[in-house]
């Protein structure tokens, strides 16, 4: 394999007392962090300060689940909604890409139009929008519904629900607004375009109420990993946050989808494909173990239960059985693929069912000194597993300062990650096109 002479894409994801479940109970974690702005500005801060291409902020529109003996034992019974916190984050950084988490089973096309072109305006082109057609079913309770839409019905909204919101960014060229002071003219209504879209969920006239986004359009963020998930993602979007804990799936992945996206006429490189990751650093590997056995004893076994049942099926039932025995059988009800890899897991690895739900809780993490952790990425990166990482850290603020100062000069050292932003906007950073308005184009065609 010939080595990759570009360079890994980072994204720094926000989450409250850390990405680990128990983070908020740790020593090292601030427990009341979740709607402290300051909290969340000094983690910006720095990973702008380590270059990091993007901050995330995931979303669900409803109580993180409805289990409360679990979820109260998290800190995810409360977070800021991700677009406001974002707009706050952008007046006190100047590099750093904005991906913000946005739903299009519980939302409206223009609204989301709109505030991603507001986002992307206040921060002079570093927004981007995660689109997700939603996990938690809860969020159906909080708009009218009796159940969540099916799976199959979500992804149908969502292909609609992505081509009306492109569709109303481009409403203005990029040069609709003179704001001419001698003749008056403020904008040229020639340069504005009226989508004028009747199709099966929509009926959107537009034009939206914003000029057309400093990037065009807002840089465009998924994360499906079903059949219609992939087919969305290798269709639109141009960066793709996996969820592989192992080389060989992450490889696999990694080639179907820019195989899909090539298929379709795009270029490959066009899309970054950016795995989770939750770096624990120590000094020594012994360290940086017994670092991650502190939080993973953090866990409240109601809380692990859970998420276990999660993952195999809500009703499962487990707290009658010996957590260091083995797990039961379990029927399989709607869970899917997910499901299936779990119980592989289990059963390749003979874990009890406490050992099951601390290796589910403790995520994708890559544990070890500093060199170890460029290692891990450089592998990853040069075996075309990914295109860069979304790194999960493990508990804030503490960890992403570890990381910048360890971590992002190793990469740097070897030619693996800038010292310097090298563009003014996200898809600047990312080496990403910026799209062409499709009405001035199509006009530019016939002339
Ligand atoms: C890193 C990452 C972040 C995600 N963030 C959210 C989120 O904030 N809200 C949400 O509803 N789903 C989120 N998802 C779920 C995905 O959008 C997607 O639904 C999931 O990967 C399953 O794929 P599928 O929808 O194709 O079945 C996230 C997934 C990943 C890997």
């Amino acid at each position: 394999m010939t080595r990759r002479t570009d360079q890994l894409k980072l994204g720094a994801f926000l989450a409250n007392s850390g990405h680990h479940v128990a983070a908020w109970r740790h020593p090292l974690a601030q427990a009341d962090a979740s709607l402290d702005f300051e909290h969340f500005k000094a983690i910006a801060r720095s990973a702008e300060r380590g270059r990091f291409d993007a901050l995330f902020v995931a979303d669900v529109v409803a109580l993180w689940g409805h289990h409360l003996d679990a979820l109260s034992r998290t800190a995810r019974g409360e977070h800021f909604e991700p677009l406001t916190l974002m707009a706050a984050l952008a007046a006190v950084t100047e590099h750093i890409g904005l991906i913000a988490t946005a739903t299009t089973s519980y939302n409206e096309p223009y609204h989301i139009a709109r505030k991603f072109a507001s986002l992307d305006h206040l921060s002079k082109g570093r927004a981007a929008w995660n689109l997700v057609t939603s996990v938690v079913s809860d969020e159906a309770w909080n708009f009218g519904r009796e159940s969540h839409i099916e799976h199959a019905d979500r992804y149908q909204r969502a292909e609609e629900f992505h081509d009306v919101v492109k569709g109303l960014w481009d409403s203005w060229d990029d040069d609709a607004f003179p704001r001419d002071k001698a003749s008056g003219q403020y904008f040229d209504p020639d340069k504005l375009h009226t989508l004028n879209h009747r199709g099966q969920h929509f009926a959107v006239r537009g034009p939206l109420n914003v000029a057309r986004p400093p990037q065009g359009h807002p840089v465009l963020v998924q994360a499906g990993a079903s059949e219609p998930g992939k087919a969305l993602a290798a269709r639109v979007a141009e960066v793709i946050f996996a969820s592989h804990h192992e080389l060989p799936a992450a490889q696999a992945f990694y080639q179907d989808i820019k195989q899909r996206a090539a298929a379709l006429g795009r270029d490959p490189d066009h899309i970054k494909i950016l795995p989770g990751v939750t770096p624990f650093i120590g000094e020594t590997r012994e360290q940086a173990q017994a670092l991650f056995d502190e939080f993973q004893a953090l866990i409240d076994p109601v809380l692990g239960l859970r998420l276990l049942a999660d993952t195999l099926g809500e009703d499962i039932d487990l707290s009658g059985h010996d957590l260091d025995g083995p797990l039961p059988e379990t029927p399989a009800g709607q869970r899917g693929s997910r499901r299936d890899q779990v119980l592989e897991v289990a059963r390749r690895d003979n874990l009890s069912i406490r050992q099951l739900y601390l290796r589910l809780a403790g995520g994708n993490p890559v544990i070890g000194t500093p060199e170890d952790i460029a290692d891990t990425f450089e592998a990853w990166f040069q075996g075309r597993a990914c295109d860069g990482f979304n790194v999960f850290f493990p508990y804030f603020p503490g960890s992403i300062d570890t990381f910048v100062d360890q971590v992002i000069p190793l990469l740097q050292a070897r030619g693996l990650f800038r010292r310097e932003y090298e563009g003014r906007t996200l898809r600047e950073n990312l080496g990403l096109p910026r799209p062409a308005n499709r009405f001035s184009a199509r006009e530019e065609a016939r002339a």
